[in-house]
């Protein structure tokens, strides 16, 4: 039988693996808010699910900020309904060494990811609760194992780890289930940027990357959507407070 429509909301979602997820979830029957910093850059992944025949809804916000996010989770609860599935996978890199990392640098990173995340889920865990239903699923990484260059991104992809558990202990007893999902290397916008920060071609870039992992290819923003599909079924609701690494092999 398939699962009860829910209505869900995807932050960063105009592109790249929330993109990825918004068009799955819609497939999985689900309305699907997808959230981004500018309402316009939300169109395609819309569209896209609306020709496909499901329903979404496109909202501006910041994940960042308190009051943008009391607004798009208003926003969506009028709009779509009662959210009942979070995914907060709005996501920036400011990458340095620590010896020329900026405080901006810093602050901006865990800005986006744990606060973003945080006031995500509070907002969202009040219809979730009210419902007696949830689902919420983190975007953690690989690089919360550290990862040379992202002192700030690995520290807040770590503490997205421990903000899960947490949250699965606090919530389960309301039907709500909270895991993460760590990626390894994805072929995104982000991927890329890194590439040119280190000033190698992309395609060399993926090269070196799907040599380094044992199903020997990349990522694609479509195996994280899979897994996350999984995470918010109905049938996933003995699974909480894990971290399950998408990475082509073994980390944990
Ligand atoms: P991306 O850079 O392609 O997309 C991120 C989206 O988040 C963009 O549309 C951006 O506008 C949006 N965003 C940024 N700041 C925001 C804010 N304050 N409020 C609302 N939206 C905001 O990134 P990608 O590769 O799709 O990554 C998605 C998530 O997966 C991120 O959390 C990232 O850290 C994580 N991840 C990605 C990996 C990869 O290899 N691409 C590996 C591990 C984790």
């Amino acid at each position: 039988m398939p699962d009860t429509p829910r209505v869900a909301i995807v932050t960063g979602a105009a592109r790249g693996i929330g993109a990825a997820t918004a068009l799955r979830l819609a497939a999985d029957g689900h309305a699907v808010a997808v959230v981004d910093l500018d309402e316009g850059a939300c169109a395609s992944t819309v569209d896209a699910i609306t020709e496909a025949g499901g329903r979404a809804l496109a909202v501006g916000a910041d994940v960042s900020d308190e009051e943008s996010v009391a607004v798009a989770v208003e926003a969506v609860a009028t709009g779509l309904g009662a959210p009942t599935i979070l995914v907060n996978n709005a996501g920036i890199i400011r990458d340095n060494l620590l010896f020329k990392m900026t405080t901006d640098d810093w602050d901006a990173v865990m800005g986006v990811h744990l606060r973003g995340a945080f006031l995500m889920s509070r907002a969202a865990q009040a219809h979730m609760t009210k419902e007696g239903f949830g689902r919420i699923v983190n975007l953690s990484s690989s690089s919360a194992q550290g990862n040379r260059g992202q002192a700030n991104y690995s520290a807040a992809k770590a503490g997205l780890q421990g903000f899960t558990k947490t949250l699965a202990i606090e919530l389960g007893r309301y039907g709500v289930t909270v895991n993460a999902v760590a990626p390894g290397f994805i072929q995104t916008d982000m991927t890329a940027a890194t590439a040119e920060r280190i000033g190698m071609p992309f395609e060399e870039f993926l090269k070196a990357a799907a040599s380094a992992t044992p199903v020997a290819r990349v990522g694609q923003p479509d195996d994280i959507a899979h897994t996350i599909s999984f995470l918010v079924s109905e049938g996933a609701g003995f699974v909480s407070g894990q971290v399950i690494y998408v990475a082509g092999g073994p980390l944990d």
